[in-house]
């Protein structure tokens, strides 16, 4: 990482104060602690030191510093990193390379100018404005959300875009036009309603563009998406979160559903939570950013097969990614839309009477309960559940799932148990074991360990003279740590002491009298079974030897050591 703007950066914002929109944390002594948003975990392992600036998963043995974090969190490159913090911080950047503006900068502008032109637009068309009205939204949710409209011409934004001096190679690369056999330039959306997909910081990364029914040929699909561009990566975007973040992050919920025009309507009937996939089935990395700040999905999915199928995809995918899922069932309607639009209510009463996917599970392939061992489709089915149940990531919950079914369908526990083994699980998708898996640490003996939570108890207690009666038993690494603490240091030169510098800062626990006296005669037992044994080995040795007088020394260096 280089100095420079970043470290301004980094002297200016306050870890802390950043990661409080990210994460709730709780105080732990000098530091604080929340749950760690890379992995899945229901304790906190996650630390904070507000007096190094950094954070550090015990975990998941990640860390680092302010960058290292947003960049992991909201995947981006250290530049984009670098942008986002800067402007955060008031520092002002030196003008990018003119390469990376083409790759990221020229992208966001571009997106940023189509969608002022089609919010402009969208005031004049009445036919428009007419049909959003007709499905529900509102002027201010309209306002909120940036939609706007694509007239129906070939090429107003393209001439539009090009006025304003944009290089029609670089609106092509921005997926706004594209170019017939003839080389003729062309609008993307043309006769749309636009909805601007804003990712999770807020900034216009791509579109969804929905036909006015009064101008569908059928020839082109109902939506039309931007294609994936550096900026736009539909598989890891939802649609909605940079608006619901804080809603989901404080119920702990998301409520899932499968369009724009579903998030929309349920986010103007008081559903803030919601999110949405657009133009693409859910993923495992909208789970994981999801369950970065969720541990519930709720999920209404349309009222047809399609939305069945779909619906249930997702729930294996966030029952397999540790997400505990509902379903919310919407009677009599197409989808979550159409319910938001006949009555405001409706959508949070369903929420509330939301049920553990499993539930509704059962009775969708087991409508009848009890199975008939001899009815093949019935065992499918029982194998098909099976098969769901052995796929969910917590054991307490397989567990659980299991006993539920063995009740419902009227079979002994073990002999589904038996039969669940038996079927072929659903590996959890790459992405996930990726993310969980666990960062080796250098390994710390046993002595260092305690020497490491004595000193984090002096550091916590900000009072090192109580470590005066077992300095000399600390091993040599402490020893050197507890100098550079008392210097008042918070970072070490060296790096393999500023790792465990790192660990005993993070860990420091306010501790009593009792814990430190017991960490201390642990301390002083280990060295005294150390010294037991070096000591024995001098024996044999000396005996071997027959070295009178090493072997008399040894003894009485044995024998003076503490009995145990
Ligand atoms: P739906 O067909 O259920 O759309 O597809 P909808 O939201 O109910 O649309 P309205 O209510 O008729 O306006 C669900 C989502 O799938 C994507 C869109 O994001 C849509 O919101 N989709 C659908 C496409 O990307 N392309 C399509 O052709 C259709
Ligand atoms: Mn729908």
């Amino acid at each position: 990482m280089t100095d420079g703007p970043a470290q301004t950066i980094k002297e200016k914002l306050d870890i802390v104060e950043f990661l409080r929109g990210y994460l709730p944390m709780i105080p732990a002594g000098k530091n604080l602690k929340a749950r760690c948003p890379f992995h899945n975990e229901k304790t906190p392992s996650f630390m904070i030191s507000p007096e190094r600036q950094t954070w550090h998963c015990f975990g998941c043995g990640l860390g680092g510093d302010i960058f290292a974090f947003l960049m992991k969190y909201e995947n981006m490159e250290f530049g984009e990193a670098l942008k986002v913090l800067a402007e955060k911080a008031g520092v002002e950047l030196k003008r990018a390379d003119p390469r990376e503006y083409k790759v990221f900068g020229l992208l966001y502008e571009l997106q940023d100018a189509a969608k002022d032109f089609w919010k402009e637009q969208l005031k004049t068309a009445k036919i428009a404005k007419d049909y959003l009205n007709e499905r529900g939204l509102t002027p201010e949710t309209i306002e909120e959300f940036e939609i706007g409209f694509a007239p129906n011409d070939q090429d107003s934004l393209a001439m539009y875009l090009i006025n304003k001096g944009y290089d029609p190679a670089d609106i092509t690369r921005a997926g706004l036009i594209g170019r017939t056999e003839r080389g003729l330039q062309y609008d993307r959306f043309r006769g749309r309603i636009m909805f601007p997909i804003h990712n999770h910081l807020g900034k216009v990364v791509g579109f969804t563009g929905r036909i006015l029914p009064q101008l569908d040929t059928g020839e082109l699909g109902k939506y039309v998406n931007s294609p994936e561009t550096p900026i736009f990566n539909k598989s890891k975007l939802l649609y909605g979160f940079w608006k619901s973040k804080s809603a989901v992050r404080e119920s702990g919920k998301a409520y899932l559903v499968e369009g724009q025009m579903d998030f929309l309507m349920s986010y103007q009937a008081g559903v803030k939570n919601a999110v949405a996939t657009s133009g693409t089935a859910l993923t495992p990395d909208h789970i994981l950013a999801l369950r970065k700040i969720a541990e519930e999905l709720l999920v209404s999915f349309d009222n047809d097969d399609a939305g069945f199928a779909a619906g249930e995809r997702a729930i294996d995918l966030a029952e397999a990614g540790g997400m505990q899922v509902r379903i919310v069932s919407l009677e009599g309607v197409k989808d979550p839309a159409e319910a938001a639009q006949k009555d405001p209510k409706i959508l949070g009463e369903a929420i509330a009477k939301a049920e553990p996917a499993f539930k509704v599970f059962f009775r969708r392939y087991l409508p009848w309960g009890k199975v008939d061992p001899l009815n093949h489709a019935e065992l499918k089915n029982l194998r098909i559940l099976l098969n769901k149940i052995k796929s969910i990531s917590s054991p307490v919950e397989r567990d659980y799932w299991l006993k539920d079914l063995a009740t419902y369908a009227k079979m002994s526990e073990s002999t589904l148990k038996e039969e669940m083994e038996k079927v072929q699980v659903v590996q959890a998708p790459e992405r996930f074991r990726e993310e969980e898996k666990i960062i080796p640490e250098r390994k710390y003996s046993r002595g260092e360990r305690i020497s490491k939570d004595l000193l984090g108890a002096a550091y916590s207690r900000g009072d090192y003279s109580i470590l005066n009666d077992v300095e000399d038993l600390l091993d040599p690494s402490s020893k050197k740590l507890l100098k550079t603490l008392k210097s008042g240091a918070k970072k070490a030169a060296d790096p393999e002491e500023d790792a465990f510098l790192n660990l005993v800062i993070l860990e420091a626990a306010d501790v009593s009298d009792g814990e430190i006296a017991d960490m201390k005669s642990a301390l002083k037992d280990g060295s005294s079974k150390t010294k037991r044994l070096e000591l024995t080995e001098r024996v044999k040795e000396a005996e071997a030897k027959g070295d009178e007088e090493a072997l008399k020394k040894a003894i009485e260096e044995l024998r003076s050591l503490p009995p145990g």
